[in-house]
């Protein structure tokens, strides 16, 4: 699935490209980002893990995973990953920016981005985000798009040697305005 390049104020959201391997490991290498994201992105985050990761987004079809590029580099990451069978009309997103961004409303806006596109240009109709309990701002970035809280999962994410509750907010296209 495909975006053309999104011109902001300040960043761009486009497509992922084989040479942003040296900028994803600048930006993506903290364990403050990995801290609040699934395994699959890892703390060390390391230049063949990014290798294989672009590798991986190259073939990718069915999700739409887009850079999030800050003062010419790719400093982010946002997608909208679809669920299939009786789920096919839900889509979860996901985002990341490198910290020397933080805090300057960029993730409000692509995720604003990002929603318009779904409820325009697919077939979803859902929208949703599983968020851990300690990560306020990413709370903060959903509802301010719109998103609302359905659900506390207790003590499901095992991170960091720690249980820990995971909070779900999602967005259906009929709220959405
Ligand atoms: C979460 C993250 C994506 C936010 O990106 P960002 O571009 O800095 O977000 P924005 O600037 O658009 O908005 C952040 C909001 O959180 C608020 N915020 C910041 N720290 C906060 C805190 N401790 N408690 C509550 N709100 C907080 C900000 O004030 C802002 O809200 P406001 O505009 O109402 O003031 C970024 O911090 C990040 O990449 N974190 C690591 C990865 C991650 O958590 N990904 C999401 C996984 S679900």
């Amino acid at each position: 699935m495909q975006l053309p390049t999104i011109q902001r104020n300040n960043y761009a959201l486009r497509p992922w490209h084989p040479d942003d391997a040296g900028s994803l490991v600048k930006h993506a290498n903290n364990p403050s980002i990995a801290r609040n994201l699934r395994d699959g992105f890892p703390y060390p985050y390391t230049l063949p893990e990014a290798k294989k990761w672009l590798d991986m987004v190259g073939k990718n079809r069915d999700d739409l995973i887009l850079a999030i590029e800050v003062n010419g580099e790719a400093a982010g990451g946002i997608g909208l990953h679809g669920l299939k069978d009786v789920y096919r009309y839900n889509a979860e997103v996901g985002y990341w920016l490198s910290e020397a961004f933080w805090g300057m409303g960029i993730i409000t806006d692509a995720v604003g981005v990002m929603v318009e596109h779904a409820f325009t240009q697919t077939r979803w109709l859902r929208l949703f985000a599983t968020i851990y309990e300690h990560n306020h701002p990413s709370m903060r970035v959903l509802e301010k798009n719109g998103f609302k809280k359905e659900a506390i999962h207790k003590k499901t994410v095992m991170k960091e040697g720690k249980l820990l509750d995971e909070h779900l907010f999602a967005l259906l296209k009929e709220h959405w305005i």
